[in-house]
C-alpha cells in the first residue's frame, strides 16, 4: 500500500453533495484532551491556559467582535491589503491553483480571495483547514454565494491538514495562513511551523502570510486591552468555558484581564489576573488550584515582527520571497513567498 493511500485511510470521508465533502480524522488518532493539558498547565509555578482554547461558540463570537473593534487595526488593515490585491494577485498565479487555507474562521477574508479565483476560473476548488466543525456551517453559506465552487473541508488540527494535503495530489496550491494567527507560536515553535508548511509544499505552490507588524506601544496596548471591554471578556471566558466542560468552579469575578506590550520579546502578553487569594476546584483534570492575590496564568503570547525579521525568517525557513503587500500605515504585512 503506497504512502498515500495509507494516510487517507486515517481520515473519514463525507461526501454531502457534489460540490462539498470533508474529510475527518478517524476518532482513534490520539490527542491530549483538553483536561489533560489543563491539568498539566495549571499544575505548575508558572501556569498557562493555551489559547487554542478560546475557542468554544462564545469565544469566537467575541473574537469575531474583538475584530469589528475600533482599536483592534489587524483586521480592518488586512482586508484593506487584500482589497488591493484584487489587482496584484493574478499576476502571480494562473488558472491552476486551487485555495487552501489555514485557520479558516474570518469568512470575510476568505472572500476577497475566492472573488479573485472565481472570477478566472470555471471551477474553483477550495480546501478549508479547521479544528471547529464551524467549518462546515461557513462553506455551506460559502457555497450559496458562489456558483463554480468546489469545497473539500478538512476538520483536523494544521499539522494533520498540512500532512493530509502533503501527497493528495499534483494540482497546486495556494496556502493562505492570515490574522498574524502565526504570532501565537514562540519563535521556536513558529519556525517548525514554516518548515512544515515548506516540505508540505510541491514546487509549483505558493504561500500567503499575514503578520502584524511592530509599532507604537500604545497602539498595541489598546488594541488588546478595548474600552468597551471586549478582549477582557474574551480573555476570562476561557475560565467559563473550563468551568462548563471540566466541572470547575472558578468566580470570573475574582479574575482580571490583564495585557501589555514587552517590547523586548516584541510580543502581547496576556494574562488572567488572580485579585485574591483563592482554590480553586477543576474536577476532570483532578486539580485543586491554589492562587495567590496578584498571581498571573497566561493566556496568550501575539508576536509582532519587523520587516527585515520577516524576510530573514521566511528565507530561513526555507522560501523565496516573491512578494510583500502593506498598507500606508506599515501596520500590518502580507508576503507571498514560494519554495526555495
Ligand atoms: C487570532 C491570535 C491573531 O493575537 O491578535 C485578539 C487573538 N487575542 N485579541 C491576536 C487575539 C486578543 C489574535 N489572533
Amino acid at each position: 500500500m503506497n504512502e498515500t493511500i495509507q494516510k487517507n485511510l486515517e481520515y473519514k470521508k463525507y461526501v454531502i453533495d457534489s460540490k462539498l465533502q470533508y474529510f475527518k480524522p478517524h476518532a482513534s488518532k490520539i490527542e491530549k484532551t483538553f483536561a489533560e493539558e489543563i491539568s498539566f498547565s495549571l499544575n505548575r509555578n508558572t501556569k498557562f491556559i493555551s489559547p487554542k482554547f478560546f475557542y468554544d461558540k462564545k469565544g469566537s463570537d467575541l473574537f469575531e467582535k474583538i475584530c469589528t473593534l475600533p482599536e483592534y487595526y489587524p483586521t480592518r488593515t488586512e482586508i484593506r491589503i487584500l482589497q488591493n490585491l484584487q489587482d496584484e494577485l493574478p499576476s502571480f498565479i494562473d488558472n491552476s491553483y486551487r485555495l487552501v487555507e489555514l485557520g479558516s474562521g474570518a469568512s470575510v477574508k476568505t472572500r476577497l480571495l475566492l472573488d479573485i479565483f472565481t472570477k478566472s476560473q470555471e471551477k474553483t476548488e477550495y480546501f478549508p483547514i479547521d479544528i471547529s466543525e464551524i467549518l462546515a456551517e461557513s462553506s455551506e453559506q460559502l457555497l450559496q454565494d458562489y456558483d463554480n465552487l468546489h469545497i473539500t473541508g478538512i476538520i483536523d488540527t494544521y499539522d494533520g491538514g498540512l500532512e493530509f494535503l502533503k501527497n493528495y495530489d499534483k494540482k497546486n496550491n495556494l496556502i493562505i495562513f492570515l490574522g498574524s494567527s502565526f504570532g501565537n507560536f514562540s519563535h521556536i515553535d513558529g519556525e517548525n511551523f514554516l518548515e512544515k508548511i515548506n516540505s508540505t509544499m510541491k514546487s509549483g505552490d505558493l504561500f500567503l502570510i499575514g503578520l502584524d507588524l511592530v509599532k507604537d506601544t500604545k497602539i498595541l496596548e489598546s488594541a488588546y486591552d478595548d474600552s468597551q471591554g471586549i478582549t477582557s471578556e474574551f480573555n476570562l471566558n476561557v475560565l467559563s468555558r473550563i468551568n462548563d466542560e471540566l466541572d470547575a468552579d472558578f468566580d470570573l469575578n475574582n479574575f482580571s484581564h490583564y495585557s501589555i506590550y514587552n517590547k523586548d520579546e516584541q510580543r502581547i502578553e496576556m494574562y488572567l489576573k488572580s485579585l485574591v487569594n483563592q482554590s480553586v476546584i477543576i474536577s476532570k483534570s483532578n486539580l485543586s488550584l491554589n492562587l495567590k492575590k496578584n498571581e498571573l496564568i497566561h493566556t496568550e503570547h501575539s508576536h509582532k515582527y519587523t520587516l527585515d525579521q520577516i524576510k530573514t525568517l521566511l528565507k530561513k525557513t526555507g522560501f523565496n520571497i516573491i512578494h510583500t503587500w502593506l498598507d500606508d500605515d506599515t501596520y500590518f504585512s502580507l508576503t507571498l513567498v514560494s519554495k526555495n
